[in-house]
């Protein structure tokens, strides 16, 4: 295969936006809209199934590790003296999902690899594309699952024996959709990794702008807390004689939104509340909720973690209920590779879009192997902001825009070497 790649080849966004459609009608939930494929179901397992036949059509070499990552490689003639570079996502989805985020960065480095293959030519350096195995966390935490323990951050097997909330244990999972695979997480350690991905925000589309340059990440901290009072008739309990859970729950959803406000930069969420023995004429005897905090900041992240369990403590003792949490995740803001922002700003820049630095508010693969590989991301805009919702769009020119980004950048990073 000749090796001497151009400064530019051509993209052709056809088929990326044809295999976006598809893949997005696996777990489509007609009448809710949107889609759900939540991580190691028959649904993600079609997903997967799907996107390793792209890869066969591309002719990579497929390979699978332990935690059920996904790799495709198109190999380089001298592959083996270097390491590859490597793109990618995921492919799992939380419920009623929009059909773009995780998917878009793993078919546009499909995009990438067609490029070369349609011109002919092999790159310089093999090239990884990356599908990793549970990003959402929302049935197994933590959530970047896969990605982390590629980047030795938890090991495999504290991951194959997650329990998730169904009960079930993830390596049970992993062998029962048949992606159970048996790379040791790490054998392929890349050169530099590079996550092409929607904003899931406002800015992008506001500020009139195309491509973001991604150069961190936010804190991200998830506990669950579990607030145990007594139930007891709506209509003869004194409020000052009652141990209400769900009272306690809403004080605390209270508390988080003016911390949010006052601080002006950390996010709060109560994305999950269960109460028992939820009945309209009984006081709750039971609350159980998760709370989402993220902040940019390390040291405001942990002030918000501190000013949450104070409050707590505050709760439990005015309302006579006991509080527990318990933390479910934790990861610190993430700085991403200077060098690989400066490709990307200079690939935008050279290519006519317009484009801003910014901060990532979602948390994506890209944090994980920033811990052993330099890493970047690049956005393009949601319209509305919307994502985690049906109604999550991208314009496919806007989607073909960033994945032509992706490949110039890919065309400079490997023929930097
Ligand atoms: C995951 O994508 C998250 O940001 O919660
Ligand atoms: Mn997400």
């Amino acid at each position: 295969m000749n090796t001497s790649v151009p400064s530019s080849l051509t993209l052709d966004g056809t088929p990326m936006i044809e295999q976006l459609r598809q893949l997005g009608e696996l777990g489509a939930d007609r009448e809710a809209g949107g889609r759900t494929r939540i991580a190691l179901t028959d649904d993600e397992r079609a997903g997967r199934d799907l996107v390793v036949r792209w890869m066969r059509e591309l002719d990579l070499d497929v390979r699978v590790d332990r935690i059920g990552n996904i790799f495709g490689t198109l190999r380089s003639d001298d592959d083996g003296s270097q390491r590859p570079l490597m793109m990618g996502s995921h492919i799992d989805t939380v419920k009623s999902a929009g059909a773009l985020e995780g998917c878009y960065g793993v078919l546009a480095g499909l995009a990438v690899v067609r490029a070369f293959r349609q011109a002919g030519i092999g790159p310089q350096r093999s090239i990884t594309i990356g599908v990793f195995t549970n990003e959402e966390g929302i049935r197994y935490q933590p959530d970047m699952m896969g990605s982390l323990v590629y980047a030795g951050g938890l090991s495999v097997d504290a991951a194959l024996n997650t329990i998730g909330i169904d009960g079930t244990r993830l390596g049970d999972e992993l062998v029962r959709i048949g992606y159970a695979g048996d790379l040791e997480p790490r054998a392929i350690v890349p050169h530099e990794y590079l996550e092409l991905h929607i904003e899931q925000g406002p800015i992008l589309e506001a500020e009139n702008i195309c491509i973001g340059v991604v150069e961190n990440l936010q804190g991200i901290s998830w506990q669950q807390i579990t607030v145990e009072g007594n139930a007891n008739h709506a209509g003869t309990t004194p409020t000052r004689l009652r141990h209400d859970a769900g009272w306690a729950a809403a004080a605390v959803s209270t508390f988080l939104r003016e911390l949010a406000v006052t601080t002006g930069t950390t996010l709060a969420t109560i994305g999950m509340l269960r109460i028992e023995p939820n009945v309209i004429n009984v006081i709750p005897s039971k609350a159980v909720f998760t709370v989402d905090l993220r902040d940019p900041d390390e040291q405001r992240l942990q002030d918000a973690e501190r000013r949450l369990a104070e409050f707590l403590e505050e709760v439990a003792e005015k309302e006579g209920v006991k509080i527990t949490n318990e933390r479910l995740v934790r990861f610190e803001p993430v700085v991403f590779d200077a060098g690989l922002a400066d490709a990307i700003e200079a690939s935008a820049e050279r290519m006519g879009f317009t484009h801003r630095r910014m901060t990532s508010g979602a948390g994506h693969d890209a944090q994980m192997i920033a811990r052993i590989a330099p890493a970047a991301m690049i956005f393009v805009p949601s319209r509305g902001g919307i994502s985690h919702n049906p109604r999550e769009h991208t314009d496919d020119d806007q989607l073909i825009d960033g994945a032509n980004v992706l490949l110039d950048v890919v065309l400079q990073l490997l023929a930097a070497k």
